[in-house]
Parts: C-alpha cells; sequence; structure tokens
C-alpha cells in the first residue's frame, strides 16, 4: 500500500471500529454511553443505568461479560472465521484485579478454545504464579478472539471488528490492572506505536484503568535475557496491587 493510502485506511478502520462499537452499545441497551455525562458513563460500565436512560432505551437483559460472549456469538465479522477452529473469548476471574491481554490465539489455543494455554501460555501461567498469583484469579484475553493463519501478524480490518468486544470486555470487568502482552496489544490499547522497549517499564492510562505494556512471553521464549525487564514490569503490578492503589 501507498504512503498515502495508509491514513485512508486507518480512518476506514476507525469508523468501522466505531459503528461497531455503536452497534454492540445498541444491543447493550445503552447506546452512545460515551456521550452522556461522566456520571452516567461510569454507572453504566457499572451495569446501572440511570432514569434517563432506562426511559429511552431498552432494559439490559444481561449484563457483564456473559452478555458480550453472547453478542459475539458464532463471529464472522472478519475472514478469520473461515480458518479458525474455535473462537477464544478469554477466561479468567470475571471480577479480576488484574487483566492480561495478549495479541491473538496460537494452534494450541484454537484447538482448545482457551487463551494462553501453548508454550507461550505456561510462560505467562509461570508469570502469574512468581507474581503469587493462580491462573484463575486473573482474567486472560487477546486482543483478537481468532487464530491468524500461521500465526502471522493481526491485520487492521481484523482488529476493527474486534476491538469493541474487548473494549466491552475491559468495561465489564472494570480491573486495577491491565497488563499488555507484546505489541500489537500495547499499541491496540493505546493506540500508539512506540516501540514495546520503549512503552514499558512505567504505567498508562486505559480508560482510567493503568495499563502495564510489557514483552509477550513468545518473545521471551526467544529472547530469555529479556525475562528480567518483565520481571521488572509486573513487580510495579505487584507494588500496585498491593498498596490498593
Ligand atoms: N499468544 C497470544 O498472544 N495469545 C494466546 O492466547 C496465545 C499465544
Amino acid at each position: 500500500m501507498s504512503a498515502e493510502g495508509e491514513p485512508r485506511e486507518e480512518l476506514l478502520c476507525l469508523v468501522r471500529s466505531l459503528r461497531e462499537r455503536l452497534r454492540i452499545d445498541g444491543e447493550l441497551g445503552r447506546p452512545l454511553s460515551y456521550l452522556t455525562r461522566e456520571g452516567e458513563v461510569a454507572g453504566a460500565v457499572r451495569g446501572e443505568r440511570s432514569t434517563q436512560t432506562a426511559r429511552e432505551f431498552p432494559v439490559v437483559k444481561m449484563s457483564g461479560l456473559d452478555a458480550v460472549r453472547e453478542l459475539l456469538g458464532d463471529c464472522r465479522r472478519c475472514p478469520l472465521h473461515r480458518t479458525r477452529h474455535s473462537l477464544v473469548f478469554g477466561e479468567g476471574n470475571p471480577e479480576a484485579d488484574l487483566v492480561f491481554v495478549g495479541e491473538a490465539p496460537g494452534a494450541d489455543e484454537d484447538a482448545q478454545g482457551r487463551p494462553f494455554v501453548g508454550r507461550a501460555g505456561q510462560l505467562l501461567t509461570k508469570i502469574i504464579g512468581a507474581m503469587g498469583l493462580k491462573r484463575e484469579e486473573v482474567y486472560i484475553c487477546n486482543i483478537l478472539k481468532c487464530r491468524p493463519p500461521g500465526n502471522r501478524n493481526p491485520q487492521p480490518d481484523e482488529i476493527a471488528p474486534c476491538e469493541p468486544f474487548l473494549i466491552r470486555q475491559l468495561e465489564a470487568i472494570r480491573p486495577r490492572v491491565i497488563c499488555a502482552l507484546g505489541t500489537f496489544s500495547a499499541h491496540t490499547l493505546l493506540k500508539s506505536e512506540a516501540p514495546i522497549s520503549v512503552l514499558r517499564g512505567r504505567f498508562h492510562s486505559y480508560q482510567g484503568i493503568l495499563l502495564m505494556p510489557t514483552y509477550h512471553p513468545a518473545y521471551l521464549l526467544r529472547n530469555p535475557g529479556a525475562k528480567k525487564q518483565v520481571w521488572e514490569d509486573v513487580q510495579m503490578i505487584m507494588q500496585t496491587l498491593r498498596d490498593g492503589t
């Protein structure tokens, strides 16, 4: 694609993503929630509804992660549905203080329908253990819910329709800390294109939630020397969770 075509493609992706968010908000009974006053948005995130919204929009029949999973359904919003074996929604504690967001399912995850169960997943499980936590205590999901063939990088036209569901998952859980695993996760959540080596090592804000980018466990398998930096990053997360800040 030419350099001139890139901003146009980016804009198209943004429009697609926004359209999908509006559609999902509509189905959840809270259209244009981010255009309401701040208190109403916070209430909507907690599943509460203001009198005004309740009068104007239909009653929410389901709440939280189950509602998001229901909306996702047997998703065919991007071409990845043709090659996937299973859709990997995410798993863990729906009230987790800490959410890990990876890139996309790999072959093992696609086969089992669960996130981070292959070699990189086993390393993530060890990292979680070293933090003094169990896998069941945190929530684990990905930017993409379906495996890109051959584990290639996620494409903008795959991220755009999938991102609204991640946004809704994070809204439903409302964790204290998000740990973005790897470049694609950090770039998608932070809307930044800075290298992960620059982004990691400090907290950023995602919708008012602390977000720590760090190296992806698959990168650590290839570059074990980077484990030191990941350990520094997760120690900052642990300290924050301990402090209750
Ligand atoms: N890599 C990811 O980013 N996510 C998974 O679920 C597995 C491997």
